[in-house]
């Protein structure tokens, strides 16, 4: 049917239909997109968004952040969340268009390491509160000890994806400078995995230079002070590498660029292309290098990208990343699970589609772990803890890949293993590709995968020397304490075959008690509880460090 009863074309019917649909629309509708599918999540998701945008701003202000979380029960299910930083506040100016619209912030053009990169966390928070309580967000701002401070109540217009200004007024704010944010919002509180406890504390592990100090619905505070007083290595902003540069993207850098030359625009606009890398490139996309790049058609793009990739250019440059570093991953997981060996591997960076990234693996063994459940995987982006969509996670599958029986832990076929053990896995890179725009989940990129899995076996080879030295240690002082009962019988067996006196019998004796103690040798030093009695911790760590050096 083309025609509609009254005679007219259906598709003029149809049309009537068509409209614009504002981003912040159609985030209102797919909220799980963003990760406020349920209360618990809504909850757990937005006091994530501001304490990861509290965190990224003080570090790169050069402040050593300490942040205040504090969670209030309104009850019937209403929360109110309230996050304060030392960080550098934010100009009175950009105040409402950061917190009441969505894709509006500072990181998604940089090319550089930070634990946002989309311009819509916070924003995101905000329209949930709004939808659930109608209430706005309430945020204090002040950017010097000398400045005004601003407080603001904002809305989103989701129609048009604009901020609606409630209250703006100046206040006194006793502070050099900070940020607060308080929202009311629909949700629930609970404890265990993937609550707002555990992210607190996970973010404490691989952030050790963070004061956190969280009180939670309940009225208990939990204060987890920084073990490292140096802020991590500042990551340096990169332009995008040739090799991950796509159709679309080159196309419209082409248009948007002030050079004048081809070669002009791919120095210009790249990392790792000089004079004769670009020459190269043009030479193989049989274009001309003083061509104007605005000009360029899009069959002329096709050629370029094809140039590109027939060309050998070097990998991006490095110093974009901030990793954790072995020492203070080791010195996070020991200020927070309670083991009694750890080891940590960084390994180098690498690149997948033109983008540098690092991973970092660090396994606390031991301790207080139970011994009969599944090995606890911390997973971490941009030292920001994955709480949601494990099994979605290249992390995931790679540590089931690897082949944990080697190493000492129990494993079921391609399953996470088991055993007394956690796995923290975190990669930094000045891009992460995440699966969704809730980032949860890491993509299964195959050099990902490959590097995951390099580092989980070297950390794995480090754990294996513990757990053999372990388990022989627990052989070695089994069999002592049989031959040890067995003593005095044997004695006195010898005593009557061979007719010795009792001073022959009690040297006989003694002998044989040097000769164990000789065989011993290690165990001499170190008791061994099979329960992993935690005071003797410390002397089993010893063992790790000694395999650790010696490696
Ligand atoms: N506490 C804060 N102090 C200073 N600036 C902040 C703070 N919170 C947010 N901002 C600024 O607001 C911007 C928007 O924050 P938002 O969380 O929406 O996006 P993002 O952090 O850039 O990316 P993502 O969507 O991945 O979180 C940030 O880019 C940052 O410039
Ligand atoms: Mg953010």
């Amino acid at each position: 049917m083309t025609q509609t009863t009254l005679g007219e074309p259906m598709a003029v019917e149809m049309a009537k239909q068509q409209r614009q649909i504002s981003v912040a629309e159609f985030f209102e509708k797919n909220r799980h997109l963003l990760g406020f599918d349920n209360p618990k999540k809504a909850l757990l998701t937005t006091v994530k968004e501001a304490v990861d945008n509290s965190l990224d701003a003080c570090e790169e202000a050069g402040i050593l952040p300490e942040i205040k979380v504090d969670v209030f029960d309104m009850e019937e299910d209403r929360y109110r969340v309230r996050i304060e930083d030392n960080g550098p506040g934010i100009v009175k100016k950009h105040i409402p268009k950061v917190f009441a619209s969505l894709l509006y912030g500072s990181k998604f053009h940089k090319l550089q390491q930070s634990r946002g990169q989309q311009g819509i966390g916070i924003s995101a928070s905000v329209m949930y509160a709004q939808l659930t309580t109608g209430r706005p967000v309430k945020i204090k701002s002040k950017i010097g000890p000398d400045e005004q401070a601003y407080y603001f109540e904002l809305k989103i217009d989701t129609e048009k994806n604009k901020p609606e200004i409630v209250t703006e007024e100046t206040i006194e704010w006793d502070k050099d400078h900070g940020l607060q944010i308080e929202l009311d919002l629909e949700g629930t509180y609970r404890k265990g995995k993937r609550s707002i406890d555990e992210y607190i504390k996970q973010t404490s592990i691989v952030n050790p230079h963070v004061t956190l100090i969280y009180t939670n619905p309940r009225s208990e505070q939990l204060i987890f002070t920084r073990a490292a007083e140096q802020l991590p290595r500042e990551p340096k902003e990169i332009k995008p590498h040739p090799d991950g540069v796509e159709l679309g993207l080159l196309t419209k850098m082409l248009e948007r660029t002030n050079t004048r030359t081809l070669t002009g625009f791919l120095q210009e606009e790249f990392t790792r292309v000089g004079r004769g890398t670009a020459e190269d490139i043009c030479e193989n996309a049989t274009l001309r290098s003083d061509r104007v790049p605005s000009r360029m058609k899009r069959k002329h793009a096709e050629q370029l990208l094809k140039g590109i990739q027939q060309t050998d250019i070097m990998n991006p440059p490095t110093d974009c990343i901030s990793p954790i570093g072995e020492e203070l991953l080791e010195k996070g997981m020991r200020k927070e699970v309670n083991a009694e060996f750890y080891c940590t591997v960084t390994r180098k960076p690498e690149v997948y589609r033109g983008y540098p990234f690092q991973i970092e693996v660090g396994i606390a063994y031991g301790g207080e772990q139970s011994k009969d459940s599944t090995v606890n995987v911390l997973r971490y982006a941009n030292r920001v803890p994955l709480l949601y969509q494990k099994g979605a996670c290249a992390f995931t599958q790679t540590a089931g890949d690897v082949n944990w029986k080697t190493y000492g832990l129990d494993q079921s076929g391609n399953n996470v293993p088991r055993g007394p053990a956690t796995i923290v896995v975190h990669m930094a890179s000045p891009w992460v590709p995440f699966t969704s725009e809730s980032k949860e989940a890491i993509a299964h990129y195959d050099e990902i995968l490959d590097e995951v899995k390099l580092a989980m076996q070297q950390a794995g080879r480090k754990l294996q020397k513990y757990t053999k030295k372990k388990t022989r240690i627990k052989k070695e002082k089994k069999k002592r304490n049989m031959i040890e009962q067995y003593l005095p019988h044997v004695a006195v067996g010898l005593k009557e075959l061979l007719d010795l006196t009792s001073a022959e019998e009690k040297e006989i004796v003694e002998k044989l008690e040097a000769v164990l103690q000789e065989d011993r040798g290690e165990l001499e030093d170190i008791e061994f509880d099979p329960d992993a009695n935690p005071e003797y911790d410390e002397e089993f760590a010893k063992i790790g460090r000694e395999d650790d050096e010696s490696d």
